[in-house]
Order: C-alpha cells, then structure tokens, then sequence
C-alpha cells in the first residue's frame, strides 16, 4: 500500500467485503478532533458505519454513513489524523500517511477475505441480544461508570446493563403506539444517573431515527448537573437534564412517553400522576420499594395476611401496584405488569406498562374506577395519590 488510492481501495475491500469491525484515527493534523472512531452497526435502513469524533472540548460528535457514503473513512486517514489502526474480522493492521501523502504500513493488514466471517453479522447477534451496543454506545456507558472506553462492560455494572436493555426490549414492543411522526416529547422522571435516560436517548434518535425533545428529571441538583454536562459533552440535541421535584414539575410542552425506573415509594405515584394529567400516549415505569401501605393498610378481613410481616409486605406490594393499574385503567389506559428481568436480579423487578388507546373504552374505565373503590374500601387505606 504506497497510496491514498490505495487506502481508498482497502476500505472499499474491507466495507464491501463487510470485515471493518473497527478503524481508530489518531495523531490529529488539526486541532479541533483528537481521535475519531468508525463502527458498523445494523441500523433502521441496513449496515451502517457510525464515526465519532472526540473533540478537543471534550464533546463526542455523531454522524452516520452508509456503506456507499464511507470514502469519509478515506479522507479521516489521509486528511484529518496521521494514524490509522484497523480492526477486521481477519486481523489488525496500522498505517500512517505523512503530510505528503505517503503511506507507511506499520503492521500489515492479512489480505485473506475468502472464508473471513463478516462483522456485520456480528453487529446483528449484538443487536440480538441487547438494543444497545456496548461498544457503539462506549461513549456515555464509560462516562456512566458502565463500561471502559472502549465499551468493555464492567462487572459490577453487567446486571445495570441487562436491566436497561431490557426496558429497551420492553419499550421497543410499544414502539408503535407512539406518534410515527414529528418530535418525541419524552420524560425520564427519577432519572438519577440517568443510564436509563441515555439508553432511551440512543434507541430513539439512533436506532429509530427520531428527533426527541427529551427531559430527564431528579432531585439530585448535582447528579443532574453532571448528567446535563455528558448531554453537552456527547451532542445529544434534544436531551436536557432539570433538577426539580416530579411532584411540582411540569416539562412545558405536550407529553408523548413517560418513563421511570425504580423511583422510590410514592414517587412513582407521582410518576404516574404526572404521566395521566399530561395525558401521556405511552407510560414505562418500574416501581421501587414500596412503603406506604405498610404502614396505613387496616383490614380485618386481610388480617390472616397482615399478621405476618413478610407476608404483608408482599400483600402491600402487589397491591400497591395493583390499585396504580386500576388508576391508569380509570383514566382509560390499557394496562399491563410484566417482569423487568429475572427475579433472582432484583426484588424491584415489576413493570408497569400503559398506553392510551385510540378510542378509550368508557365502560371499564368506570369499572376500574369502581374496583378501585372497593379495594381501597378492603385495604382500610386509599394512597395519597389516590384516584384524583
Ligand atoms: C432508586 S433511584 C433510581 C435512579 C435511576 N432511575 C436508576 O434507575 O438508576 C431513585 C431516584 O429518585 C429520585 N427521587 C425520589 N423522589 C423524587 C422526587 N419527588 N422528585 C424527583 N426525584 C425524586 C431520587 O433522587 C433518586 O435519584
């Protein structure tokens, strides 16, 4: 390899063959962009190759390519930076290109396509079992805590990973009931560090090509501001982060999808409230401990249950959680509980998932109104969010 020809034509070998797993540039000519990344991925349309620029102010910048769009690559290698390290499915190799234009192989790429595995196949397995690609999303996992730069999983963090791609997969089957056009207007309400928020982000403006005018809400002044900071620093458009709490909160703008994991308590009552006045289409929410009917429930007739504490417990929180589906049935929701991920993972393991059907159906919401009625009546007990 003498040429930028010649780099141009492997790159064209190795997208056409599809073995590029991954091209690292490095040692930048400018002084804008540090390093630049290209990746392929299986996006909405077919193979696509994501290149990330990190920049010298710490931000990350995104720009997807098709395969027929990727002489980009071309340019990064032999313009941009003087370093490039690739990674195929047949081996590694590196080169530099001298500000002249000349070429000096420093480790040679095998020439070997032939029986070579293709790494878009790959990409599609990852795809298969988790929407987020560890590697692909390194960006925001690494800055979370979640995985190393180079998006290898940590394992204290693997099991924060399954959880938030499986509200992924659980929120990928509702897909459908959101608007199929425009801006997404979405809320992350108890977003703490926000891995959720930033997972949701990725699936909705990369893997559906979506624009979002998306909030992530939490008390946390402090973990809001670092969350808002990564938003600014990766160049999330449409993502913002607002310290507040949910219970007086209002995003100012029409609500299409709230989401919410693990928010403590009442929280998610609060969540949940918030979800129904904004008359949001779709609703995802994972409940956290549950507190509050442990101490007001009153009920002879479930005192054969309540008398012993663990077992009450357990009576509390189903039916805390039962009376939330009543009262999203109420206000005309279709309504259903589902578990997030094994239950030997965690005990906070139920989703609540809703949605807003096109036509609501009068007669069970009066129903669920009414069963609501009854079983708060048996409880001895109404949440403080009750049916309002
Ligand atoms: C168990 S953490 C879950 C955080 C995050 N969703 C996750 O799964 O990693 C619960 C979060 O709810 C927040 N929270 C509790 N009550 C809140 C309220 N009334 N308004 C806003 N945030 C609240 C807490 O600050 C905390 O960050």
């Amino acid at each position: 390899m003498k040429s930028v020809q010649d780099i141009r034509a492997l790159f064209d070998r190795l997208i056409g063959e599809e073995r590029l797993e991954k091209a690292v540039f490095s040692r930048a000519r400018g002084k804008t962009v540090k390093k630049a990344v290209a990746l392929p991925f299986a996006g909405a349309g077919g193979l696509r190759y994501q290149i990330q620029r990190y920049t010298a102010d710490n931000k990350v910048l995104h720009e997807n390519l098709t395969p027929a769009e990727t002489a980009a690559l071309t340019v990064l290698s032999s313009g941009e930076f003087a370093q490039t390290d690739l990674f195929t499915t047949s081996g590694e190799g590196s080169f530099l290109v001298s500000s002249k234009g000349q070429v000096h192989v420093t480790v040679p790429l095998s020439a070997g396509a032939g029986n070579a595995p293709k790494a878009e196949a790959a990409a599609h397995d990852r795809k298969k079992q988790y929407l987020l690609d560890p590697v692909r999303h390194a960006s925001f996992l690494s800055a979370l805590g979640v995985s190393d730069e180079n998006g290898r999983l940590f394992d204290k963090k693997r099991a924060k990973f399954r959880q938030i791609n499986r509200f992924l997969e659980l929120l990928d089957d509702v897909y459908d009931k959101l608007p199929a056009e425009g801006v997404l207007h979405v809320c992350d309400l108890c977003c703490g560090k926000s891995y959720l928020t930033f997972a949701v982000y990725y699936y909705l403006t990369e893997l559906k090509g979506r624009a979002v005018s998306m909030v992530g809400v939490d008390l946390k002044a402090d973990v809001i501001a670092y969350c808002g900071a990564l938003a600014d620093r990766l160049g999330c458009q449409g993502l913002r982060f607002v310290s507040a709490d949910i219970n007086r909160f209002d995003s100012g703008e029409p609500v299409d999808m709230v989401i919410s994991l693990h928010a403590c308590d009442v929280a998610t009552d609060m969540v949940l409230d918030f979800a129904v006045r904004k008359k949001a289409g779709v609703i995802l929410s994972t409940p956290c401990c549950h507190h509050e009917m442990m101490h007001t429930i009153k009920s002879e007739k479930l005192s054969f249950i309540t008398r012993q504490s663990m077992l009450k417990q357990k009576l509390c929180d189903a039916a805390t959680d039962a009376l939330r589906c009543l009262k999203l049935e109420a206000f005309g929701y279709t309504v259903e509980t589902l578990e997030l991920v094994d239950p030997e993972e965690t005990p906070k393991n139920v989703m609540i998932r809703a949605h807003l059907p096109q036509a609501k159906n009068p007669l069970r919401m009066k129903l669920a109104r009414e069963e609501y009625l009854a079983a708060t009546a048996l409880l001895g007990t109404t949440p403080t969010l009750g049916l309002t």
